[in-house]
């Protein structure tokens, strides 16, 4: 080979290996959103203080056997006090972006039977001010998890369609008091999750369970995921309808909803487990985003419901069509995913009204490689499948990575080097992005991604003992360390090249 030749060889070699195979912060706009998440009751604390009223979580984690370490969000991180130094470690690490929620019985410790509270306002206040100074984009979560107790005991929460207008209500005091600052806005986290968590395992307040499964202590109606969810669909059609008819043209803000988007794979190469994975999505995702985009429940759903499950007036179908400018995807793993129509299953997973049943490994092989919480695997390639899925489904809707993150185990005999070496975590953000990007490289109109999360917290039913955190937090100083994650973001962050 001439010399000339060789020389555009490597040259060309080089591009090819730096623009293709090394993640780099230019592969991505300018203008996308890198960030991190974290939601109110996972690190506030402060629990009593501010006027609060006590939510769901306040009451359910107050009760003895429902969190796996016995711990709460009393204090959590104490990030109501330590919002300062909190922001400060975004600043260090770059992020341009700050996903949050609000607590909604910060805001109305009574709902909308009582007060705004002033004191919750000025906190969010506060904490909106303090990142924009600091060039960070709030995106904020109207509702991530906890809601007030008071709705509970009054009317059952979701499961009550009276929930719509305290929804409405509570989005309509944030867009008042900080949509001026805020132009981003989710209204619901992972509804998806929530439905089957909180009435079907009995994992989230109120604990309810409708199928055996889990440790219920009493059967409800199986319909209960099914009637909840309607009241979240339309809870989110009423908030976007206030935000587009009053504050949207003024504010110049987008709003979306945030689901939780595992991607399965067929376990067997065969048409009954390809339609499985159909199912599966049919009534994991496709449940919220089909109505929200299209007017109602896939037909799927339909069929093998029936009756039993509930229905849009025409009014509503109305009020729900393009009822959202953007997709929030939380994304963390994939698994297998077996027909039980005509094979029988184990109904051992919260699939079973689909018929599918879902596992990690096929022949002895798991699909990716475990992470610190039971039954999530890394699976990068994942994202990709995900992200196509939408694509393709929703007419290339924009959408947001609005959570991806890995988890450790925490034993007591790990060490604070332990704690703090998560190389783990490295490659998973790593390969994640790498297979968003080849997404967005396909045509998908991707334009953010969040880290779960910026400080260790309190991870729900694992409590303290699952740590997602770039930041290592030690509960009893509070001291915040920045994870070997936590230099390599910010240094992908910064344009470093071959950040792995
Ligand atoms: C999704 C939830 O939104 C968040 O609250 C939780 O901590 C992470 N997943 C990790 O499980």
């Amino acid at each position: 080979m001439g010399s000339i030749h060789g020389l555009v060889f490597v040259l060309s070699l080089q591009f090819f290996v730096s623009n293709v195979y090394c993640l780099h912060r230019s592969q991505f706009k300018p203008n996308f959103l890198f960030g991190t998440a974290t939601s109110s009751y996972q690190i506030e604390g402060a629990y009593l203080e501010g006027n609060r009223g006590l939510s769901n979580w306040d009451v359910f984690t107050h009760t003895q056997g429902k969190i796996r370490d016995g711990s709460n969000g009393d204090i959590a991180d104490d990030n109501y006090h330590r919002y300062l130094e909190d922001i400060e470690l975004m600043t260090k690490l770059g992020v341009n972006s700050y996903r949050f929620s609000i607590s909604w019985s910060r805001i109305l410790p009574k709902g909308r039977f009582g007060n705004v509270n002033m004191w919750g306002i000025s906190f969010y206040n506060k904490v909106i001010d303090a990142i924009l100074e600091r060039g960070i984009k709030p995106f904020v979560t109207i509702n991530h998890f906890d809601i007030p107790q008071e709705l509970l005991d009054r009317y059952g929460a979701w499961l009550s369609a009276e929930i719509r207008k305290d929804f409405g209500y509570f989005a309509e005091v944030c867009f008042k008091a900080f949509g001026d600052r805020v132009k981003y806005w989710t209204t619901l986290n992972e509804p998806n999750l929530v439905t089957k968590f909180s009435y079907l395992s009995g994992k989230y307040p109120p604990g309810r369970c409708s199928y055996p499964f889990g440790n219920c202590t009493f059967g409800n109606s199986s319909l209960e995921p099914y009637i909840v969810a309607h009241n979240m669909i339309l809870s989110h059609a009423t908030a976007v309808e206030i935000y587009r008819k009053y504050y949207q043209e003024k504010q110049g803000g987008t709003i979306g909803i945030v689901i939780a988007a595992k991607w399965y794979e067929p376990l067997r190469n065969i048409t009954a487990d390809i339609l499985a994975v159909k199912r599966a999505l049919d009534f994991d995702q496709h449940w919220f985003l089909d109505p929200i985009l299209f007017g109602d429940y896939p037909s799927e759903m339909r069929q093998i419901l029936g009756p039993n499950l509930p229905t849009f007036t025409s009014d509503e179908k109305n009020l729900l069509k393009a009822k959202l400018d953007f997709i929030g995807i939380n994304q963390y793993t994939t698994t297998y995913a077996k027909d039980c129509i005509h094979s029988s299953c184990a109904i051992d997973s919260y699939e079973g009204n689909a018929y599918v049943f879902t596992t990690g490994e096929s022949n002895g092989n798991l699909i990716g490689t475990p992470t610190g919480l039971a039954g999530y695997y890394a699976v990068p390639w994942g994202i990709e499948k995900v992200v196509m899925h939408m694509k393709e489904r929703y007419n290339n809707t924009p959408m947001y990575i609005s959570e991806n993150g890995y988890s450790q185990a925490s034993n007591s005999s790990m060490t604070a080097a332990d704690f703090v070496n998560d190389i783990e975590r490295i490659n998973f953000i790593h390969d994640y992005l790498t297979y968003l990007n080849s997404a967005i490289r396909k045509g998908a109109d991707v334009r953010g991604y969040f880290v779960w999360t910026l400080i260790d917290n309190f991870e729900w039913f694992f409590g303290y003992t699952l740590r997602f955190g770039l930041h290592h937090v030690d509960f009893k100083t509070q001291e915040r360390t920045p994870r070997l994650s936590a230099k390599w973001y910010s240094n992908f962050l910064k344009g470093s090249k071959i950040a792995k």
